[in-house]
């Protein structure tokens, strides 16, 4: 049998502001043979989140997950697919795992290595009631950000006023409905009509960043104030929060995908966490993985009686992937971002 080759995108240059198609390039990879303790997956779907962006700049952050190499493939991108062939014990062809192998139709991946922080270890997947790309968004990756989010800022009790920003997108939606299932008033911003609907049919009171300020639609929405506010995006939209947020009150610092295409913006009213005796907690879902088996029972039972409301939105084709980032950086997306292979 003839050496199998795949199609895998590299990237081709790191890009300060908005990143696009001229940023990467397809190539044609010659696939090598198994070592012992390694799988072959023929994958299926893969992810975009706004975390690659940052490891597509020429000045990643210390201590975040590494930058991406110039003129190699995109290693540390969940992905899931089938194995085709395997020399790892406990792995037969068939099964459908996930891996950090992305944005390629061929990986060889070792079983026994915690690639990103342990969440993207090679694992078989339950596919009892589930589609396979869920568990790049609500049962992988994207559901554990939003449920360790909540988490720590102890916002899963209810009864409280919790703000969620880009809360249409993957994690966004899904800290939406985890807060509400909890019982809490939750208040959501994204940047469409339709966004907008979308969330006020989930029981959030939503408004649209892009057609009032921050801090108008935050008041109209949420006169009295609020408790908790999940943070996506940073910058203006954190300097609102502040402003809102009632003495004691927390923030979960999930993300800050308004800077990740400019120079850093804020906030300036830092302050108010001092005068306000605010928390700020960063954090990260691959590091807490002792939540992913909670988070995903939660999970399947919002699935078993039908109250998860999901959305993707799906590129066809492995070169579409580039398309589907600079989309979802725009807000043209909605849910979860996938590439179908
Ligand atoms: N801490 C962690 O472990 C972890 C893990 C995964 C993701 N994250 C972070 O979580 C956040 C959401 O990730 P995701 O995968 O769910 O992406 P996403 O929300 O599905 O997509 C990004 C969305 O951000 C919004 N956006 C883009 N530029 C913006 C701007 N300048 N101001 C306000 N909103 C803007 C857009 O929505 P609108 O049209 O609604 O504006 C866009 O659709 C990101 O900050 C990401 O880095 C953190």
């Amino acid at each position: 049998m003839g050496a199998r080759r795949g199609r895998q995108i590299v990237v081709r240059d790191y890009a300060d502001d908005a990143i696009g198609p001229e940023h990467f390039e397809m190539v044609v990879a010659e696939v090598r043979g198994l070592e012992e303790g390694e799988v072959l997956v023929r994958n299926w779907w893969t992810s975009v989140d706004p975390g690659m962006r940052l490891r597509l700049r020429p000045d990643p952050p210390a201590g975040y997950f590494p930058q991406f190499k110039l003129g190699e493939p995109l290693d540390g991108v969940l992905t899931v697919g089938e194995v085709i062939e395997s020399r790892a014990e406990g792995f037969s062809p068939g099964d459908v795992v996930w891996h950090p192998f992305g944005w390629r139709e061929l990986s060889i991946v070792a079983a026994d290595v915690n690639y990103m922080n342990g969440v993207a270890r090679l694992q078989v997947l339950d596919m009892d009631g589930v589609e396979p790309q869920h568990y790049l968004g609500a049962l992988g990756s994207m559901g554990l950000t939003a449920y360790a989010g909540l988490s720590m800022v102890g916002a899963l009790s209810g009864g409280e006023t919790v703000w969620v920003s880009a809360a249409a997108g993957a994690v966004g939606s899904l800290a939406v409905q985890f807060a509400l299932r909890s019982g809490n008033r939750v208040v959501a911003s994204a940047g469409s009509s339709a966004k907008v609907a979308w969330l006020e049919s989930l029981g959030a009171t939503a408004f649209n960043w892009r057609s009032t300020s921050v801090a108008e639609g935050l008041a109209q929405a949420a006169p009295e104030g609020i408790d908790v506010y999940f943070d996506n995006v940073g910058g203006g939209h954190l300097e609102a929060a502040l402003a809102a947020l009632r003495p004691g009150g927390r923030v979960a610092l999930c993300g800050s995908v308004s800077e990740y295409e400019s120079a850093p913006m804020g906030p300036a009213n830092l302050f108010q966490a001092t005068a306000k005796e605010l928390t700020l907690r960063g954090f990260r879902g691959s590091l807490h993985l002792d939540l992913l088996p909670e988070m995903q029972s939660e999970v399947r039972s919002m699935v078993k009686d039908g109250s998860l409301v999901y959305e993707e939105s799906i590129y066809d084709g492995l070169e579409r992937a580039p398309e589907a980032m600079s989309d979802m950086l725009a807000g043209r997306s909605m849910g979860k971002v996938l590439v179908r292979i």
